[in-house]
C-alpha cells in the first residue's frame, strides 16, 4: 500500500486560546500561532490540529459554535486563517481544523429560530434539534423526559417555554444537540464542511463523533450514555459525511470515540473504512481512577496508577487494527490533566519522569499527537480559587461534589488534579511576566511555575525536556518508527513499561521504571548489538541485572 502523508507525520495539537497572544488582549490567536510556526517546524511537527476557531459565545471555549462560517474575533479573521494555511504550507506543514458536528451554540441562528414559535423560520429549524414534551408526575408537576446525565454533570434536558418542550444537550445547556435524522440539517453541515475545505484546510479532527445518534424512544437510564452515545446508526452518518464530503475532497480525518469494539475500530479507521483515517480513543487516559471515592467520583477520583491498563489499551488497539488500520498514539489532549502531573511526577522527578513519558510513548508505532506544552513538561494548574477555573464543566461538577458531601478543599483538590483546565493554561514561553504568552493578564492564569518551566530556558539547555522531545521526534523520522512492529514485554507489570519496536531499519528496546521508587529489573532481551540512544539519568549503565532509580528509563537501538 502507498503510504499516506499522515502515517509519517507528527501531529501537534494547538489549543488556540492558550497558545500565543499576538495583539495584547490576553487571548491566544491566529497571529500568535503564525508567529510560532517556525518553532513548531523546528520541533519536528508536520501537521497542526487547531482547536475550534469559529464564532462562539465561548461557553465551552469554542465547541459551542454560533456561526460556522465566521472566525471568532478572539482569534482573528478569515484572512488570518488563509495566512496560517499558506504559511504552514510554505513550511511543508498541514493544518487540521476541529469540526463540531454534534451540537451548536444555543445562540446559533438555527437554534434561535428553532426555539421560538413566532420566529419566521421556526418551522424550518425546529427539526434541526432534538425536542421532547414534558412528562408529568402524579401531582401534575413537569418532569424531564428522561433522567439522563450530561457529560458535563447536569441533566441533559433544558425546558423551553415558547414551545413547551425540552431540548436535548449532552454537553452544556448552551450546546443543544443537532438532529442527525434531519436531512436539511445534514445538508447544511455538509455545505459548511465543504466551505472550509475550499479555504484550503488539509483535514479535520471530528469532535464528539460517536454521539451523533440518540435513542429516540428515550428510555430512562442514569447516566444513560448507552442511549445517546455510540449507537449503531452514528456510523451511517459518519459514512455519509465521509463518502460525500471527506473522501471526494481528499481531506484527512481523525474521529473521536471512546469504547470501540474490534469491529467498530475497523469501521472507524480501518484502511478501507468509509469513516475516518484515524481515531482518538481513550482507553489509556484515566488509568488511575478510584471507584471507592463517592465524594468526587468518576474521572475526578484520583487513585493509584494501573500501568497495566495503559499498556493493555495500546496493545489492544494494535491488535484490533493489526495491518488493517492505523493507530494514533498520544498521552493527553485538552480534555485531560497534564500528563506529567497525571502519570509522571511534577515535583522532585519532574525532568526524569517527563523524559520517561516521552520515551515510552514516542517510540511506539502509529501517528503521534503531541499536546501543546507537553514538550516542555508543563504541569497542572495551581489555582486556589474556584473562579480561577474557566471550564464550564468545573462549575456543574463542583456543585455535585459539594452535594455529595465533599468539603470545599476536597472539591478544589479534585479540580486541581483532574479538571480539563489543567491542560489549558497559557503556554509558558519564557520567564517574562505572563510567561511571555501575552503582554496583559491572560484570559486564564498562567501556572506559577513558569519561571522554572519555560521554553526559553529549555532551548538553551541540552538536558531539557524540550531537547528530549526534539531528539525523539527526529528519531521517529529516521528509522520508520511509525511503521514498526511492537511487542510489549511483561505487559502485566504495574511497574515497568517495556517494549520492542522492530522497524525495517532498526530495533528499539525501550525500558522504563514507571514508578517513583527504586526497582530491580532483569532485562529479558540479549543486549548484544544495542547501543544506548536515550537515558534520563546521566550515568545509566545498561546491564542484565539492573537497579532502576525512580522513573529511570532508557532507549536502546540496534541496527
Ligand atoms: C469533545 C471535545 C471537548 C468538548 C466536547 C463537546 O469531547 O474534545 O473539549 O467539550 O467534545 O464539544
Ligand atoms: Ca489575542
Amino acid at each position: 500500500m502507498k503510504r499516506a502523508w499522515w502515517q509519517e507525520a507528527v501531529i501537534y495539537q494547538v489549543y488556540l486560546r492558550s497558545f500565543k497572544d499576538s495583539n495584547g488582549d490576553g487571548i491566544g490567536d491566529f497571529g500568535g500561532l503564525i508567529e510560532k510556526l517556525d518553532y513548531l517546524k523546528n520541533l519536528g511537527v508536520d501537521a497542526i490540529w487547531v482547536s475550534p476557531h469559529y464564532e462562539s459565545p465561548m461557553d465551552d471555549n469554542g465547541y459551542d459554535i454560533s456561526d460556522f462560517y465566521q472566525v471568532s474575533k478572539d482569534y482573528g479573521s478569515i484572512e488570518d486563517v488563509k495566512a496560517l494555511i499558506n504559511e504552514a504550507h510554505q513550511r511543508d506543514m498541514k493544518i487540521l481544523f476541529d469540526l463540531v458536528l454534534n451540537h451548536t451554540s444555543d445562540e446559533h441562528p438555527w437554534f434561535e429560530a428553532a426555539k421560538d414559535k413566532n420566529h419566521p423560520d421556526h418551522e424550518k429549524y425546529h427539526d434541526y434539534y432534538i425536542w421532547h414534551k414534558p412528562k408529568y408526575d402524579e401531582h401534575g408537576h413537569k418532569m424531564m423526559p428522561t433522567n439522563w446525565r450530561s457529560w458535563f454533570g447536569g441533566p441533559v434536558w433544558e425546558y423551553n417555554e415558547s414551545t413547551d418542550e425540552y431540548y436535548l444537550h449532552i454537553f452544556s445547556k448552551k450546546m443543544p444537540d443537532l438532529n442527525w435524522r434531519s436531512e436539511a440539517m445534514k445538508d447544511d453541515l455538509k455545505a459548511m464542511t465543504l466551505w472550509w475545505i475550499n479555504q484550503g484546510v488539509d483535514g479535520f479532527r471530528v469532535d464528539a463523533s460517536n454521539h451523533l445518534e440518540k435513542d429516540w424512544d428515550f428510555p430512562d437510564g442514569h447516566p444513560g450514555y448507552e442511549y445517546f452515545s455510540s449507537l449503531p446508526k452514528h456510523h451511517e452518518y459518519l459514512e455519509e459525511m465521509s463518502k460525500e464530503v471527506f473522501k471526494p475532497n481528499n481531506v484527512m480525518t481523525i474521529g473521536e470515540a471512546g469504547g470501540a469494539t474490534k469491529e467498530e475500530a475497523l469501521r472507524y479507521c480501518g484502511f478501507d473504512s468509509d469513516e475516518f483515517d484515524m481515531l482518538i480513543h481513550f482507553g489509556h487516559t484515566w488509568a488511575d481512577t478510584d471507584n471507592q471515592n463517592f465524594l468526587t467520583p468518576g474521572k475526578w477520583a484520583k487513585g493509584n496508577l494501573r500501568l497495566r491498563e495503559i499498556k493493555e489499551s495500546f496493545a489492544r488497539w494494535y491488535e484490533m487494527l493489526g495491518n488493517k488500520g492505523w493507530n494514533i498514539i498520544y498521552w493527553h489532549n485538552h480534555d485531560q490533566p497534564r500528563i506529567l502531573s497525571h502519570y509522571g511526577d511534577d515535583g522532585q522527578y519532574r525532568k526524569e519522569s517527563a523524559k520517561m513519558l516521552a520515551y515510552t510513548l514516542y517510540f511506539m508505532p502509529g501517528t503521534p499527537i503531541v499536546y501543546q506544552g507537553e514538550e516542555i513538561g508543563m504541569t497542572n494548574v495551581d489555582y486556589q480559587e474556584l473562579n480561577d477555573f474557566r471550564d464550564v464543566e468545573v462549575y456543574t461538577e463542583y456543585d455535585n461534589f459539594i452535594s455529595f458531601g465533599a468539603s470545599h478543599e476536597v472539591a478544589m483538590q479534585a479540580l486541581r488534579d483532574r479538571a480539563r483546565d489543567n491542560a489549558r493554561s497559557p503556554f509558558q514561553w519564557s520567564s517574562e511576566e505572563y510567561a511571555g504568552f501575552s503582554d496583559v493578564k491572560p484570559w486564564m492564569n498562567v501556572v506559577g511555575n513558569y519561571k522554572e518551566i519555560n521554553l526559553e530556558d529549555q532551548l538553551q539547555s541540552e538536558d531539557s525536556v524540550y531537547q528530549t522531545y526534539k531528539h525523539v521526534l527526529e528519531n521517529r523520522k529516521e528509522d520508520d518508527i511509525a511503521f514498526g512492529e511492537i511487542t510489549f514485554i511483561d505487559l502485566e507489570s504495574e511497574d515497568f513499561y517495556i517494549y520492542l519496536n522492530k522497524t525495517r531499519f532498526a530495533t528499539y528496546y525501550v525500558v522504563a521504571n514507571f514508578t517513583g521508587e527504586t526497582k530491580n529489573l532483569t532485562l529479558s532481551e540479549s543486549l548484544e548489538g544495542y547501543h544506548l540512544l536515550h537515558q534520563n539519568y546521566p550515568d545509566t549503565e545498561v546491564i542484565k541485572e539492573m537497579i532502576l532509580r525512580p522513573y529511570e528509563a532508557f532507549v536502546l537501538r540496534k541496527k
